[in-house]
């Protein structure tokens, strides 16, 4: 079935004939791996100045390939190299076109090194590097979050559990959880750079080399702590990938979390907030529509992102050490699901800062549903001495009352809370309203405005430092 193309001119020395075209096909991976010439350069030139330095290359040689590698990044970044199917991936496109470029100096920069750990550095300081623009994001979206609590710290909302109003709360309180999640998504971001901050470069194929090589010097030519300590686990090791994956995978969660308030929230019926125009769409039929369309895609996009994780995470439960060609699977997944995070934590941060909060109606539903039933427990508990489960049955009759009356708890006369215990005082009334019912959830952690403005100030200097 193969066709006689020649065979592939970077390891066809024992091949007849070229491969069939769908071997090509499956094969090739240059329409994604691309993605990574930068890398690819940068870790060339850092190899190819580490061969020089330990005169395993001549220093002329080294100027000619170094010099060449520039050019092959200037051509990539002009849009006028020609990348080649034939040459499988974007290791073996660069080193064919410096051999166009630069001539035999080209076959010396492979000395000492594999495609293995080749592949494994460029894809380390790419995900590195996304990490840090991931970091950069969520930092973005912290502050974003800081400001609207700040704005927002005694602005009174309902607090809900299985989707019921539950205990009011301050709209600040509700921002600053998102902070603490977006905050934990950072400091697993940071954990995973700390981590994946070790090249692999110059395990060579797995075997390590017989090069008098300096992997230390190339680690901190890339930027990396330190070389990697086993060449095997060198090149077949994925974790850092996995790891991107699963931090972006929770982020995502967040964010979906996030974006389903945001869509729930603006609906007329709960009517708590309005998306700007910049971010939302109208209806091609309905006149009437403002639809939340980035909201509902960054809920719907975090279908990919985790779907991505258990991509890679399937792709590499199977691989036996060392390295297999399964693992040229990694990349579209680590690179779309980069993609559609930096998107959606964008989207995210311009719909937080630009939505417009409204204030009366998220205080009208706070007052609804006799939230401080809970608040007149606890002063029952607290003036009374009642025991708390007791304090619950006496604040359930009150609760009834007022529905058979059609009123809110806190419109239930005086002489009506008595009816239920005679022990209840005028003092009553100062926790029933839900501002004060807010205002004295004072715990460390707890929603009153005070507690969340601590909260803010701490993630302020916190952030600073991040
Ligand atoms: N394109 C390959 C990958 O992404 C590069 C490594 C190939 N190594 C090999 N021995 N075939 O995994």
């Amino acid at each position: 079935m193969s066709d006689k193309k020649a065979s592939n001119q970077m390891w066809g020395g024992r091949f007849a004939s070229g491969p069939a075209a769908i071997m090509e096909a499956i094969n090739a991976s240059i329409g994604f791996d691309r993605k990574l010439y930068a890398q690819d350069i940068s870790g060339s030139i850092a190899h190819s100045e580490m061969l020089a330095e330990t005169g395993i290359i001549s220093a002329a040689d080294q100027e000619k390939i170094a010099h060449g590698l520039n050019t092959i990044l200037k051509e990539i970044e002009a849009g006028t190299f020609e990348f080649s199917t034939r040459l499988e991936d974007i290791h073996m496109n660069v080193e064919a076109r410096l051999a166009d470029l630069i001539g035999p100096a080209a076959g010396r920069l492979h000395t000492a090194r594999s495609r293995n750990d080749q592949v494994a550095v460029d894809l380390r300081l790419w995900v590195k590097q996304e990490c840090q623009r991931v970091a950069g994001a969520l930092k973005d979206l912290i502050a974003a979050f800081l400001e609207r609590a700040e704005e927002h710290a005694a602005t009174v909302m309902p607090g809900f559990t299985h989707m019921q109003a539950a205990q009011p709360v301050t709209f600040g309180h509700h921002c600053m959880a998102y902070v603490e999640m977006f905050g934990r998504d950072l400091s697993r971001v940071r954990d995973a750079i700390e981590r994946m901050d070790e090249s692999p470069l110059g395990a060579a194929a797995l075997a390590g080399t017989s090069f008098s090589i300096d992997r230390h010097m190339t680690a901190k030519a890339l930027g990396f702590r330190e070389p990697t300590r086993n060449s095997l686990d060198s090149v077949s090791d994925r974790d850092f990938a996995l790891e991107f994956l699963s931090l972006a995978a929770i982020c995502a969660t967040h964010l979906s979390r996030l974006a389903e308030e945001i869509i729930i929230w603006s609906t007329p019926q709960f009517g708590f907030i309005r998306l700007s125009d910049s971010f939302s769409t109208g209806s091609s039929i309905m006149p009437q529509k403002k639809n939340p369309d980035a909201a509902e895609l960054v809920r719907g996009k975090t279908g990919r992102v985790s779907g991505h994780l258990v991509g890679l995470l399937t792709v590499m439960k199977g691989m036996p050490l060392t390295y297999g060609k399964d693992m040229q699977e990694d990349k579209e997944a680590v690179f779309d699901a980069a993609e559609t995070l930096d998107l959606m934590l964008a989207a995210t941060a311009g719909m937080v800062r630009d939505m417009t909060v409204n204030a009366a109606a998220m205080k009208k539903a706070a007052g609804a549903g006799h939230a401080t039933a809970t608040d007149l427990a606890d002063w029952l508990v607290r003036n009374l001495g009642l025991p708390f489960r007791e304090a619950h049955h006496v604040t359930g009759r009150a609760v009834a009352l007022a529905e058979e009356k059609k009123v809110a708890l806190e419109k239930l006369s005086l002489e009506d809370l008595r009816s239920i215990h005679p022990g209840i005082t005028d003092d009553i009334f100062s926790v029933l309203a839900v501002q004060n019912s807010v205002k004295s959830r004072v715990s460390f952690g707890g929603t009153a405005p005070s507690e969340v403005r601590k909260q803010i100030r701490y993630w302020k200097k916190r952030l600073a430092k991040a």
